[in-house]
């Protein structure tokens, strides 16, 4: 089906690659690639994304360390222990998963701006949402940069292309405006204060859904031909399921993520990117200080 954007396929050929680069660099370093994840409290989605995680972290090489903290945990001591993280040379990358605990979740900026940004996996320290800004995109978040990877690899040409993103998360929408405007796309930004998304969907050469709401997108909200990207997850009677009512848009659209099968597996795919990143300029750094 040539309109399928696999992206799970491609997570896979990519894994294989980094295998082969921590692989490459393990020889001439001899240092273990290692991240640090770090969860707190029970919430089940959480743990299957940090299985998830560590599972493909064992697959590409990495050494993964796992951190489990109750939900009681106060807020002086988790910050301890992200900087007991952050002084240890033999973590590369540090991942608090989120969200967090209701007690802890208004202090989640608090955490991240105390993870170093060296070794912020996720790429949402401050210093590199600006290097971002400044179209540095070594350590961007690892949807967006899923989602980008995916267009390029099914030579989707964004220069010019009027993209939409329903959410303005830290974590999704905004790092993907950077993305696209960077390779030329025309960029809009609709979320729950937007007055009739649906003008702007139907206007859409692509579009990128993450709400989190099962069928937001229907055949009658956009155009002929276009490009979807469907992110959002869903839990209904058991089964996982994106934002698009996939089965009635397909005929409409030009291309369109499997959900689950798309940007889900190349968003651990570039976290372990991210981590390959941090390793290697630690690497490097050891280098120079030799
Ligand atoms: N597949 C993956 O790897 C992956 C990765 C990350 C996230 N996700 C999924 O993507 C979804 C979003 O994640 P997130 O962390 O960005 O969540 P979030 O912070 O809750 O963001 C949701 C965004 O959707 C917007 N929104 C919600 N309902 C809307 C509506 N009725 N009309 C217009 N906009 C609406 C919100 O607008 P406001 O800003 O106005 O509230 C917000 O910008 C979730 O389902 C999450 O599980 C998947």
């Amino acid at each position: 089906m040539g309109k399928i954007l696999d992206g799970k396929e491609l997570a896979q050929k990519l894994n294989v690659e980094l295998k082969s680069e921590f692989n490459q660099l393990y020889k001439i370093s001899k240092i273990k690639p290692k991240l640090a994840t770090i969860l707190v409290g029970e919430d089940p989605a959480s743990q299957v994304y940090i299985n998830i995680k560590r599972k493909v972290c064992a697959e590409v090489g990495i050494e993964s360390i796992f951190i489990k903290q109750p939900a009681t945990i106060s807020k002086d001591e988790l910050i301890s222990t992200i900087r007991k993280l952050n002084h240890d040379d033999s973590i590369h990358g540090i991942l608090l998963q989120i969200p967090l605990p209701d007690n802890l979740k208004p202090h989640t900026p608090t955490f991240i701006n105390q993870i170093s940004p060296l070794k912020d996996v996720d790429g949402l320290h401050p210093i590199n949402k600006g290097r971002l800004f400044d179209n540095n995109e070594e350590y961007a978040p690892c949807t967006p940069k899923g989602i980008i990877t995916l267009l390029e690899h099914y030579n989707v040409n964004l220069k010019g292309k009027f993209t939409v993103i329903i959410n303005r998360s830290n974590l999704v929408g905004k790092p993907l405006i950077f993305l696209l405007l960077k390779r030329n796309a025309t960029v809009a930004v609709c979320h729950t204060s937007t007055i009739d998304i649906e003008k702007f969907t139907k206007m859409a050469d692509i579009l990128v859904v993450a709400v989190g709401k099962p069928n937001f997108i229907t055949k009658e909200k956009i155009k002929e031909g276009v490009i979807i990207i469907d992110v959002g997850v869903s839990r209904v009677n058991g089964k996982l399921c994106g934002d698009v009512n996939f089965d009635e848009v397909f005929e409409k659209c030009g291309m369109i993520t499997p959900n689950p099968g798309g940007i889900g597996p190349l968003t651990v795919s570039f976290l372990m990117r991210n981590t390959f990143i941090a390793y290697q300029n630690k690497i490097k750094s050891n280098l120079v200080n030799e």
